[in-house]
């Protein structure tokens, strides 16, 4: 797939296109944990979300900047002096980005703390694609974020930690702050066991259950799952 190859309702408009598919193009080259097809999707359903003009985009889980990216280029596609993307991560790895587990990248641990920390180079990556009007860095742990949380977001991506613990968290934590008509979007959702974790999959399963969100089954792609907020009110 290329940057000229919307899913459904994913062209950008004509004035905006250029800068959008710059910035599309620099999420593609940013390393991450999206493949280019489900990069493109989610740019499809940004750019839906972007145009209800009803809020913010929230991202959990930015790591290098990919994703980020990728809303921001679909707000340029909309309106550059529109919303913007605010993204939440604590910069400090998911479980299974620490020492010793297959996602670790050594290169990112700071020598000062010992820690892992992706903030300098997810900065750089958004520096470098010239976004920075397009994005905010909400920097901490994301169900802190959330419980002080209090606008309404046009969409809400939910790729943060996803052990049942933290996935539950951005979940229960996040999901009320999907405008109604908004979208909850969740990457790695496998419904078979074999593909990948049950977290994911399990609070996908939740919110239709809920009845407070529909699935809009032709946005998503691959393991990306959208779902759309119904008016029912939460408890
Ligand atoms: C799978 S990566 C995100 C990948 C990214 N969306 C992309 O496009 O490549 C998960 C990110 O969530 C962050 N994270 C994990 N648990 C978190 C928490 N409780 N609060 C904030 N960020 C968290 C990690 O630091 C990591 O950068």
């Amino acid at each position: 797939m290329t940057a000229t190859d919307f899913p459904a309702g994913g062209q950008p408009p004509d004035g905006h296109a250029e800068r959008s598919a710059a910035l599309l193009g620099a999420a593609l080259t940013t390393r991450g944990f999206l493949p280019d097809d489900e990069a493109m999707a989610l740019y499809a359903v940004a750019v839906r979300a972007a145009a209800s003009a009803c809020g913010p985009l929230v991202e959990i889980g930015a790591y290098l900047g990919r994703s980020t990216l990728c809303l921001a280029a679909a707000l340029a596609a909309v309106d550059t002096a529109g919303p913007v993307v605010y993204s939440v991560d604590h910069h400090h790895g998911s479980e299974e980005m620490q020492a010793g587990w297959p996602d670790h990248d050594p290169s990112l641990v700071d020598p000062g703390t010992g820690r892992m920390d992706s903030l300098a180079a997810w900065r750089e990556a958004i520096e470098r694609a010239g976004a920075e009007d397009l994005v905010v860095a909400v920097v901490g742990d994301s169900a802190r974020v959330a419980a002080n949380w209090s606008t309404r977001a046009a969409l809400v991506f939910v790729d943060g930690g996803h052990g049942a613990v933290p996935c539950w968290a951005d979940y229960r934590g996040w999901a009320r702050h999907v405008v109604v008509g908004g979208f909850l979007v969740f990457h790695d959702v496998f419904a078979d066991p074999t593909q990948g974790g049950r977290p994911p999959y399990e609070c996908y399963l939740d919110a239709l259950g809920s009845g407070r969100f529909t699935e809009d089954a032709a946005a998503g792609w691959g393991s990306l799952r959208v779902l759309v907020r119904t008016s029912l009110p939460w408890g």
